[in-house]
């Protein structure tokens, strides 16, 4: 178990930032740096380390982490059992969370135990699942080595499993005891993945960091050691206002209406990221039609998402198909379709009274 009560900082090198994270069940640091993994075991025996721990990876991950993770759990007398996972969205499901608490038991973990999950969002969002109902829930420590992880699926505490009828239907607020994002991982991340990831950059620029925004316009993503704390800054601000979703955490949803529809339909073949891209000049592009934005606010949002190397039009299906796809994702909310749509860079809104027409007219606009 990882005692957050203690400080970390004594333990990590001057460069590495330290965001901290307050939340009703637990507060915990987010810490972003070069060359955190090789520390880790100094991390966190940092943290009060006791008790045994098992650390996750899928397969991929694993090969290219796990020995330098392992050594320096150990170098630091931390003994850990490695379990890897299958990589891809087909496995976050109820199937590898059952597997995983096997896993567990057989590492013998108890309640003074920790998880320590090294990768993306799907080995990160199953894994903390699983530690957050096993025995009740034991301790977490995140370490994401995508993008999308670091500045999203890693923090503020959303963990879960995705249903046959649907992504993330089963899930949990799981607080991390502490986030280590290793800058250094993103080097071995294919191109298309950290473009992808750039898309929740972005957002959270939309969402509340005009400066951030206007970063990523005039000299794109460098340097990452101050793009990535200024997007998790973002999201801390947002989780902590609302952490269980009550309201304005919301908001973190801008580009998802339309997004998940545009996944759903690519049976999950589209990135995440790619969709939210989309997504994002959508809800900007419907903004404008209704109104509550400059028209010229979205083909500025176009202009840098295409810099990034992300796309900006859809293609493959008619605006009707989209809009069925999003229509069965407002069923699952039980009300109105939810659009987070912006008024300028740094300011949303939540509205969820949009014609079918007008979605209609944004949808054929922007399809290839
Ligand atoms: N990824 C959205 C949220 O954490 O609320």
């Amino acid at each position: 178990m990882i005692n957050q009560s203690k400080k970390l900082q004594a333990n990590s090198d001057i460069s590495t930032q330290h965001i901290q994270f307050h939340n009703p069940s637990g507060n915990y640091e987010v810490l972003v740096g070069e060359g955190l993994l090789d520390r880790l075991g100094i991390l966190l025996a940092g943290g009060g380390w006791t008790g045994s721990a098992v650390l996750v990876a899928d397969e991929t991950v694993a090969r290219l982490y796990t020995s330098t993770v392992l050594r320096a759990l150990e170098a630091s007398g931390i003994e850990v059992t490695l379990v890897t996972l299958p990589a891809g969205e087909i496995h976050k499901n109820l199937d590898t969370v059952r597997w995983l608490y096997d896993r567990f038991q057989d590492a013998g973990l108890d309640r003074s135990s920790t998880v320590v999950v090294l990768g993306g969002g799907v080995v990160g969002d199953t894994t903390g699942f699983a530690a957050a109902t096993y025995m009740r829930g034991i301790s977490l420590v995140q370490v994401p080595t995508t993008l999308l992880a670091m500045v999203d699926s890693s923090i503020g505490g959303k963990v879960g499993v995705d249903l046959p009828r649907g992504k993330n239907l089963v899930g949990a607020f799981k607080q991390p005891a502490l986030v280590v994002a290793d800058i250094a991982t993103l080097r071995s991340l294919p191109e298309a993945d950290f473009a992808a990831g750039m898309a929740e950059v972005v957002k959270h620029g939309i969402i509340d960091d005009p400066d951030l925004f206007v970063h990523l316009e005039t000299s794109g993503w460098e340097p990452l050691s101050w793009v990535l704390p200024r997007a998790i800054d973002v999201k801390r601000r947002v989780v902590e206002a609302d952490p269980f979703e009550k309201g304005h955490r919301a908001v973190l949803n801008l580009g998802h209406t339309f997004g998940h529809a545009l996944e759903t339909l690519s049976n999950y073949q589209m990135r995440h990221g790619f969709a939210i891209s989309i997504g994002l000049v959508l809800a900007t592009h419907l903004s404008a039609k209704l109104g509550l934005c400059e028209p010229q606010l979205s083909v500025r949002l176009a202009a840098l998402l295409d810099r990034l190397g992300l796309p900006i039009r859809y293609s493959g299906h008619s605006p009707e198909q989209v809009w069925a796809a999003m229509a069965s994702d407002k069923k699952r909310q039980g009300n109105k379709l939810r659009f987070v749509l912006p008024q300028a860079i740094g300011n949303v809104i939540i509205h969820c009274e949009v014609q079918r027409d007008v979605v209609l007219e944004v949808l054929a606009e922007i399809r290839e």
